[in-house]
């Protein structure tokens, strides 16, 4: 049922110069042969005044993008296949071989989670293990070594804490957190690398899309696909984004917000958008993709059809055909990075469709309950948060 479309070399960044190769991450680490980590208690205090409880930031117009904040956790594998201990960092570059498995094979993997700061001041996280789970799934597909549950969840903490002063407070937004896994050890022929480097590095953030006030407005791709069968669309791998930053600035360039791809054998059921799984809403059944390799495992998604059972829905995961866009009521995408982002039309061979984004939607109710707990104004009966401390 699938045509690969996807070049796994055209998916990473990939520069190689004779000797040695800097990453931009402001800053300075070295990782090569690198065992001086240094623990915090022992580092030299952030540029900026350690007395604020927060730094002066914007935090009305955060945006998603980068901002240095002061920390960052690096581990590196050990031979026998495990993961060193680890230590807190400087924010900062970090050098590689060229010859790295991350940038001549894209051997790479992402995660996302964010931290929340309540109104008492108390900090959570939000199934920080869920998406430990996921990367360790995703590290099998890519042949890579992966930390430990325990030594991930650990090192988000770690990371969180060490950057306490970046997190927004209450309601103005969270602290998103990268832990990033990539095969840092140096091959020539196409294989796994002999080492693999865990980073977590976290940036302040607000809304994922500009314009946080509207709803989106989704173009339906026909040309680009984002993922095929067999491929690694399904894991959380840095091959899957670049392949379809065309089609987005395409979808950009016409003032739509983002792209939703169709599966690449028919070019008729609705998959995902570029970072995001889509929902639809017909009366009271919420619709969404099965994932089946080439759809990812969100954990907001996941969240948001616990949510949806709880609140009396009826969820179904399975086919959609691209034509149900048409007979919606409501649509919807969420991520971590997103969350749960109403789409106020989706086009699609030159018809717009829109849908209801007033007071009162099915896609707010949702989006309200999963901010209630994470706020702990609602119970949290499955354990999805996580304090730190
Ligand atoms: C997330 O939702 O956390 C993601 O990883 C999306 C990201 C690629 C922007």
């Amino acid at each position: 049922m699938c045509m690969s479309k996807l070049n796994s070399f055209h998916n990473i960044i990939l520069l190689s110069y004779n000797f040695l190769f800097f990453i931009f991450l402001p800053s300075t680490l070295q990782l090569m042969g690198s065992n001086n980590i240094t623990p915090l208690s022992t580092l030299q205090p952030a540029p900026t005044t350690r007395e604020n409880e927060y730094e002066e930031i914007d935090w009305d117009n955060l945006g998603f993008k980068v901002t240095q904040t002061d920390y960052m956790f690096i581990a590196k594998s050990t031979l026998d296949g495990n993961f060193e201990q680890g230590q807190l960092k400087p924010f900062g570059n970090i050098q590689l071989n060229p010859s790295a498995g991350i940038l001549n094979y894209g051997q790479g993997l992402i995660e996302g989670t964010k931290a929340y700061k309540r109104e008492d001041g108390r900090i959570f996280l939000f199934r920080p293990h869920d998406s430990s789970i996921r990367m360790q799934i995703g590290a099998e597909r890519m042949c890579m070594l992966c930390p430990s549950v325990d030594q991930f969840v650990d090192a988000i903490k770690q990371t969180v804490l060490a950057n306490k002063r970046w997190i927004p407070p209450a309601g103005k937004g969270t602290l998103y957190i990268r832990p990033l896994l990539m095969g840092s050890g140096a091959v020539l022929g196409v294989a796994p690398a002999p080492e693999y480097t865990f980073l977590v590095y976290a940036c302040p953030v607000g809304n994922y899309f500009k314009d946080a006030t509207g709803a989106l407005s989704l173009y339906i791709e026909e040309e680009v696909h984002r993922a095929a069968c067999g491929g690694a669309g399904g894991v959380k791998s840095i091959t899957n984004y670049a392949p379809v930053m065309k089609a987005m600035k395409n979808a950009k360039g016409k003032g739509f917000t983002d792209v939703l791809y169709l599966d690449s054998v028919n070019n008729k059921y609705i998959e995902e958008a570029s970072c995001s799984n889509i929902f639809l809403i017909k009366g009271k059944v919420i619709s969404t993709p099965k994932a089946n390799g080439t759809i990812l495992e969100g954990v907001t998604k996941k969240s948001v059809i616990d949510i949806a059972h709880d609140l009396g829905y009826q969820v179904e995961e399975r086919s959609i055909e691209v034509e149900e866009l048409i007979r919606a009521d409501e649509v919807f995408c969420t991520g971590t990075a997103v969350g749960v982002a109403l789409v106020g039309s989706v086009t699609y061979k030159a018809r717009r469709i829109e849908y209801k984004i007033s007071e009162g939607i099915i896609t707010q109710q949702l989006n309200s309950r999963l901010v209630e707990i994470q706020r702990g104004i609602v119970e949290d009966k499955r354990n999805w948060i996580v304090e730190v401390k």
